[in-house]
């Protein structure tokens, strides 16, 4: 997508062999990016949110590995670099797979060969998520298109998103907002209720951010908001991100999701997941007892940060002194409240069988061993 009319992807690889991200925690007030040179140094933005959303968390780790390859080739090395991205963050399945998938391509190769194929397969997984995001895109605008065309005259589509799941959360396009970025490059109206998402805003800062630049109406509303408006007929659509679906299709998201669910399932207003395959992790069936969920720093909750009118950015304490908090920083939406699921091969129901019938391929990559063959 495109920053002050730049064609910009998320991370990249800088000429001296240092990978470049967005520090996605200056965001919205300051654009700035980071060269991250070591596995610690990715690691790092892994866990502190300088990379975040599952798919770019993914591509993170997947050039993790390559970095630290660059340092030491050996098994141990290989071992102890794997161990310590996946440590980074427990719920995004795509961590995970993104470094079997780099594990897979290395393991059984002579030293000198594991850094050129670790490079090779960490720009293949990012080229994969731009091109998988991009068939999102398309199938998800034919869900748009056909709301459009339920609209009167000079109405536009309203579509209720939360949490980031857009170009930002990706390597470029996003899953939950690449339907809308097609629909809107198409010329279709629409308009987008971008929830805040506390306790980390990541509606507000960049949800809100990205489509300002792409030039995408949007209006950012408080987390308990989404309800009252589905109530009044001012949501056409839902459309989310995921970290995790399992086989069954249920759908592990931001916190809050659920509750947009809920409300959505109450008001008949239609509930779409956008994601890419390796989102899927099909060993789990049971998305409530079975995904870990990441529970982060009290300070998330209890403090909020923003730029004062002259320009600072300061960070205030909201909460009394004293007061515990709790930051469960995910929560799972059971598949009975999903109306589809927008992958890159169709709009699938969230079930067993069409899931396993549109990924077989990634039934047996599932069971493959994990540990570096000496
Ligand atoms: O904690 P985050 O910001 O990494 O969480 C992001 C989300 O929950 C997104 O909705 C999800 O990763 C889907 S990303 C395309």
């Amino acid at each position: 997508m495109k920053i002050q009319g730049r064609h910009t992807r998320t991370i990249w690889q800088e000429p001296d062999g240092a990978i470049g991200i967005i520090d996605q925690t200056l965001l919205p007030h300051r654009f700035a990016t980071v060269k991250l040179q070591t596995l610690e140094d990715v690691a790092h933005a892994i866990s502190s949110m300088q990379v975040r959303g599952a798919p770019l968390i993914g591509a993170a780790a997947a050039y993790g590995m390559c970095l630290a390859l660059r340092a030491d080739a050996s098994d141990e090395h290989l071992e102890r670099a794997y161990a310590t991205l996946l440590a980074t963050r427990p719920t995004a399945i795509n961590l995970k797979w993104a470094l079997d998938e780099m594990l897979a391509v290395v393991r059984n190769r002579p030293r000198e060969e594991r850094l050129p194929t670790a490079w090779r397969r960490a720009a293949e997984i990012a080229d994969e998520d731009v091109a998988i995001n991009q068939a999102i895109g398309r199938h998800g605008c034919a869900l748009i298109e056909a709301a459009a065309a339920r609209k009167k005259p000079g109405e536009r589509v309203n579509v209720l998103t939360h949490c980031n799941a857009g170009w930002l959360a990706t390597v470029d396009w996003g899953t939950a907002l690449a339907p809308v970025y097609t629909a809107h490059d198409k010329g279709i109206a629409l308009h987008v209720w971008a929830d805040e998402t506390r306790p980390r805003n990541q509606g507000a800062a960049l949800t809100a951010w990205e489509l300002g630049q792409h030039g995408v109406p949007h209006t950012v509303i408080p987390d308990n908001t989404g309800g009252h408006l589905m109530q009044h007929g001012l949501v056409d659509l839902v459309i989310v991100g995921t970290d995790r679906v399992t086989a069954t299709g249920d759908v592990c998201n931001k916190i809050g999701t659920y509750l947009k669910a809920l409300a959505a399932h109450d008001n008949g207003v239609p509930f779409y997941v956008g994601l890419p395959s390796p989102t899927i992790d099909f060993t789990v069936s049971d998305g409530i007892a079975e995904i870990p969920i990441e529970q982060r720093g009290a300070d998330e909750v209890a403090t909020m940060t923003g730029r004062t009118a002259d320009g600072r950015i300061e960070t205030v304490r909201i909460v009394p002194d004293g007061s515990a908090v709790a930051n469960y920083a995910f929560d799972v939406t059971p598949a009975r409240l999903v109306t589809g699921l927008i992958t890159e091969r169709g709009v699938l129901p969230p079930a067993r069988g069409a899931l396993a019938q549109a990924f077989p391929e990634r039934l047996t990559r599932s069971d493959q061993p994990r540990s570096v063959a000496r």
